[in-house]
Order: structure tokens, then C-alpha cells, then sequence
């Protein structure tokens, strides 16, 4: 949440804080500024608004120097005006913060600012706290400063008095880092300055980046310098515009079969999964008896496809938690659980506290992550890549389906690996899951049909979807797609609950989108459609094609798989009917009010 990013070098800053902050959108969109450290007035100037960075622009477009550092908020303390904008700055100090300081008030009382505050953020009181401890020592100020924060930060910083080299530091919220023969650039994610160069290093925690013209030297908190491990970047970030997309969901919606292939073609040997390339240990595998599934939102969807399917096909007993919930709930861990946490950022930071504290406790941990070294990918045992490559849209989508990949590959492995399925039937599973990228390609050939359906829910209020088995995980993801880019409240049941209380809400005013892709299910997903048919419900019916009968009517027919192998071309189906809801009421359909893209705060 909050994107940062600066830079010192030889071309004009501007332009490129303000590409950065573009690109940074998707992690916060209530207000924009930049910090420029101003040649001919020899301090650094601060512009910012409430508002997208569109909006910046035109407000910046004067704004001269070459070194400045800039960020795009998500609020958390304060309203969203132009006074809580960061940058901030106090005294001789202007930083952009990415997190949350948990004791910013206490801090505020002691350092005895309150008439000088000029923001109701936590973000202007760390800038009051390193203007406290300067004097003359940038580095002994900020590792003072920080010592005395408790919560997170990804902080940019510059002085006054020290033109053109900027400061950073972190703990939890990331800080990437790298240079090339223009400048040195820092940012909040890799997808703002990966442009400059394909070497990056994230900076470690607790360490302090000096970042100049030429150079970033990372050292730690007693002064060593430290080498960090550098990494290279694999995702063509220059290629990744929405080409003639309207919205980059539908971009992404549309990139599904090829991302999918990806996920599943490089993890195929000889008819047969294969984790060799990612060093994933069969034991892990083997030695668990039972498995914690860990994340939020969307990804933890993709667990509940995870856990039906693993228990399923391998016996194992799952239990899927939402991050958030996880440690607080005394959860029952011990040496013989697999923790396997899903996230498509890698830095949510609830996924991330629940990894840490089953590590701690002695769990086993694989985690299904998009973005390479991301921070929930580093803390894993063992992580596999989505190879979704980068996803804008706030709005999760191939995200979710390569994840959901992953799960078929974790599943047949293990079900090898365990003798749940011998060598030709976990070849006859792979097949089936080999063949979802053509099943989803189907579905996308016929987008129209589903914009069609799309209509009759552009002015409900409410809409129920309603599911068994398999159905109802991918209608919970349907339904969280329907709800966050279209306003309209949505709720998935499992069909069978419905008439133990939410049948109540059913009229002929909320339309019911009913979802049936498993056989054995069939007839009793009918009774219920017949339910609340009875009561006036409008019923929009997406059916298994060799499923469809005359005892009810078709609304789209989907593409034939095995029953287990229908999550991933459903969800595609109904995250086509969420885009064309929200496109046709002319929303932003990529930044949907009051979201963002990486949700770093608990
Ligand atoms: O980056 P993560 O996958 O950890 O994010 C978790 C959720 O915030 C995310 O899946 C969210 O629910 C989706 N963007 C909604 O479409």
C-alpha cells in the first residue's frame, strides 16, 4: 500500500517520479506528491495533491532539479487532502512513507510538535523525529530516529542540506533498489524502476541505503557496509502497457491461457509434475499429515480450490485461514504441518506476519507467489512462481488462476508421491489440467455472449450467486470480483444454506447467477434454482455443456472438463461478467474506489 519512489542522477527528476507514480498507482490512488531538491533555491521543494497523479501532473509541471523522491497514498492516518500527501517535510528533513507507525502520537507528545504539525499522518511525525536527531549526520539521525518507531516503514528520505543523495530504510515494507549510468532509483516495487535497469536489490531490513549520482551503499546499523544479493528481473516491464485494452483486467483476463500454460508447461516431466527446477523437496510432501493453507482475499480463494482438490485426491486433511485471523486464533501447528501461503504481491503483510509466527512454531512452509523476489517469497522454505508476469489491475485475475494452477500441480505431486494415484492416473490428471488453457480460450472466444448476460445486472443492487461442491469456492471469487469493481452487493452461498435464513432476501429484484459444473451435484443445484425461482429471482445459469438438460434452462454453456478441473474456466466465465458490469457503468474498472493493489498494512 503507498508507492515510493526516488531518484538522484543526471536527467531531470521529474518525469521520472512522476512515471514512476504512474505506474505505483495501483498500490494507492487518494493523492500524489513529489520532492525535488531545487538547484537555485538550494532546499527541496514539495508538490502534492489529493487526487490521481493525473492531477500532479498538471500541478508539477514546473518542478526543476535532479534528485527528488515521490509517493502515491493509500490513507491510513488522516483524511484524504492535500495536507496528509506525502511528501512531508519538517525542518531540514522530506520523506515519502510506505506503513504504519504504530506510536506516532506518543512520539508527537514527547518531541512537543503538535502546534507544528501540519498533517494528521504518522509519516510527518518520523520526518519530526529525524529533524530532531540531526545535526549534521544524516545516517546517525535516521538510525536514531527509527530505533524509536514501532510498525512498519518503507521510508525515502532527503535533507535540505545534502543536495542530490537520498536516504533509505525499512522494516517490513520493501524498498527496491538499483542504478544504471543516469542515476540511482529506489522504489516501493520493482514494477516502477525495472525500466532502468534488470539488476535490483531489495534493500535488507534494518539497513540504510545512501543513495547518490553514481552509487547505493547499503550498510547497517553499526556502520558495515553490506553487499546485498542482487537479483535480475524476468518480467518484460517495458512490453506490459495495456496495449489496445480499454482496462488492463481485461488485458489480463485475456492473457490467462498463455500465463496458465507457463505456470503448468515448465513443471511437467515425462507426463509427470516436477518442482526440480524450484529445489522443492519431495518430503515436504511426504512428511506432512496435514495442511494450513494461509492468505487473503482472492488467494485464499485459490486455497479453497487448493484444499477441495487436495483432500480429495491425496487424503490429506486442509484447513484454509484467512491471514488475518490466523494467529490470533491459537491455530494447531506442529512439526508434520505444511504451511503454504498464497499471494500474488508477496508483501501482504498479514500473509507474511501468519508465515513467520507457523515458521516459528516449526511448520513446513511452501508459498505460491507472483512476484519474484517478493518478501513472502524470500521468508518461504520453499516458494513456485505463478509466472502470471506483472498484474495491474486491482481487480486479481490471472493471478488467481495461475494460482489456482499450482494447486492441480501441488495436488498431483503429492497425490504421486503418497501412492493416492499411480504413475498412469496422475499422467491422466496432468492431461486434464493440460487441457484448461484451451477450455479458458473457449470461454474468451465468446466474451460477447457473457457482456450480453452482463446487462441484466447492470442496475441490481443486490445479487446472490449460488453453488455446490467445487461451485461454490469459485462463486465466493466470483462474487468478490462482482463486488469490488461494480459496487453491487453480492453474496455467494453454497446452494443448500440458502433457505436456512438468506432466502429471505430473495425477490424479483436480486438477480441469482447459479453456477453448476459438477455432475453428482446436478440435480440438487436444480431444486434449489427451482427455490428461489419461486420466490421471483431472475436466475443467470452457466452450466457444464454435457450437463446442460431440459430440466433447466442454459443462460452459458460452459467448456467440458472433469468435474475437479472446473474452477478455473468457471471463475474465468464470471470474472468476464464482473468486467463488463463495471466497464458498462463507466467505472474505473482497474482502481476501484478505496482499494489497493498491495495491502501492506494489518
Ligand atoms: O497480493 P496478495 O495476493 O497477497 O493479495 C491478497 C488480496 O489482497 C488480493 O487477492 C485481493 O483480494 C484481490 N486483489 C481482489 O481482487
Amino acid at each position: 500500500m503507498c508507492g515510493i519512489i526516488g531518484y538522484t542522477g543526471y536527467s531531470e527528476a521529474r518525469g521520472i517520479l512522476l512515471k514512476g507514480l504512474k505506474t505505483l498507482e495501483y498500490r494507492g490512488y487518494d493523492s500524489a506528491g513529489i520532492a525535488v531538491f531545487h538547484p537555485n533555491f538550494n532546499e527541496v521543494l514539495v508538490t502534492k495533491c489529493e487526487g490521481r497523479v493525473e492531477k500532479l501532473m498538471e500541478k508539477a509541471g514546473d518542478v526543476k532539479g535532479t534528485s527528488g523522491i515521490g509517493h502515491t497514498r493509500w490513507a491510513t492516518h488522516g483524511g484524504v487532502c492535500d495536507a496528509n500527501s506525502h511528501p512531508h517535510k519538517f525542518g531540514n528533513v522530506t520523506l515519502v512513507h510506505n506503513g504504519i507507525i504504530e506510536n506516532y502520537a506518543a512520539i508527537a507528545n514527547q518531541l512537543g510538535i503538535a502546534n507544528k504539525l501540519r498533517s494528521q499522518t504518522d509519516s510527518e511525525v518520523v520526518a519530526a523525529l529525524i529533524d530532531n536527531y540531526y545535526d549534521g549526520d544524516p545516517k546517525a539521525a535516521i538510525i536514531n530516529a527509527v530505533k524509536e518507531l514501532s510498525g512498519t516503514f518503507g521510508l525515502g528520505i532527503m535533507f535540505d542540506d545534502i543536495p542530490n543523495e537520498l536516504f533509505a530504510v525499512r522494516n517490513v515494507s520493501p524498498i527496491i533498489c538499483c542504478k544504471n549510468e543516469d542515476g540511482c532509483y529506489i522504489a516501493s516495487d520493482i514494477m516502477a524502476i525495472g525500466e532502468y535497469s534488470e539488476d535490483y536489490f531489495v534493500l535488507p531490513e534494518f539497513s540504510i541505503a545512501h543513495i547518490t549520482r553514481d552509487n547505493i551503499e547499503v550498510s547497517d546499523f553499526n556502520g558495515n557496509i553490506i553487499e546485498p544479493k542482487m537479483l535480475t528481473l524476468d518480467w518484460d516491464i517495458k512490453n506490459s502497457g495495456k496495449k489496445d485494452y480499454p482496462f488492463y483486467m481485461e488485458k489480463e483476463i485475456m492473457e490467462q491461457p498463455d500465463v496458465i500454460t507457463k505456470t503448468i508447461e515448465s513443471r511437467i516431466n515425462n507426463g509427470l509434475p516436477d518442482f526440480t527446477a524450484e529445489n522443492v523437496d519431495d518430503s515436504i510432501f511426504t512428511e506432512c499429515d496435514n495442511i494450513t493453507v494461509i492468505a487473503c482475499g482472492t488467494a485464499m480463494h485459490a486455497g479453497l480450490i487448493g484444499k477441495h482438490i487436495i483432500e480429495k485426491t491425496c487424503g490429506v486433511p486442509v484447513t484454509v485461514n484467512m491471514a488475518s485471523e490466523y494467529m490470533y486464533n491459537d491455530p494447531i501447528i506442529n512439526e508434520k504441518t505444511l504451511v503454504i501461503c498464497v499471494s500474488q504481491s508477496g508483501e501482504t503483510i498479514d500473509t507474511l506476519e501468519a508465515l513467520k509466527y507457523a515458521r516459528r512454531r516449526g511448520a513446513r512452509s511452501l508459498s505460491i507467489v507472483n512476484v519474484k523476489g517478493s518478501t513472502i517469497a524470500r521468508e518461504s522454505e520453499n516458494v513456485i512462481y505463478t509466472n502470471a508476469g506483472p498484474e495491474i489491475a486491482v481487480a486479481s485475475t490471472k493471478a488467481y488462476t495461475t494460482q489456482v494452477a499450482v494447486f492441480y500441480l501441488i495436488c498431483a505431486k503429492m497425490a504421486y508421491l503418497r501412492g493416492r494415484l499411480d504413475e498412469a492416473q496422475t499422467a491422466h490428471f496432468m492431461a486434464e489440467l493440460q487441457k484448461i488453457p484451451a477450455a479458458v480460450q473457449s470461454i474468451l472466444n465468446r466474451r460477447d455472449e457473457i457482456h450480453h448476460l452482463s446487462n441484466s445486472l447492470l442496475t441490481a443492487e443486490h445479487a446472490f450467486m449460488i453453488g455446490r461442491g467445487l461451485d461454490y469456492p469459485s462463486l465466493l471469487e466470483a462474487s468478490l470480483k462482482l463486488k469490488e469493481i461494480s459496487y453491487i452487493h453480492s453474496e455467494a452461498f453454497a446452494s443448500g444454506e440458502l433457505k436456512h435464513g438468506t432466502i429471505a432476501l430473495i425477490t424479483d429484484q436480486t438477480p441469482v447467477i447459479a453456477l453448476l459444473t459438477q455432475e453428482k451435484l446436478m440435480s440438487k443445484q436444480v431444486s434449489n434454482i427451482r427455490e428461489v425461482q419461486s420466490r421471483g429471482a431472475d436466475v443467470i445459469t452457466f452450466i457444464r455443456k454435457s450437463l446442460v438438460n431440459k430440466d433447466v434452462e442454459c443462460s452459458f454453456d460452459l467448456p467440458d472438463l472433469e468435474d475437479d478441473f472446473m474452477a478455473v474456466p468457471a471463475v474465468v466465465a464470471m470474472q468476464l461478467l464482473a468486467y463488463y458490469v463495471s466497464s458498462d457503468k463507466g467505472l474505473d474498472v482497474d482502481k476501484p474506489r478505496n482499494l489497493a493493489k498491495v495491502v501492506t498494512v494489518e
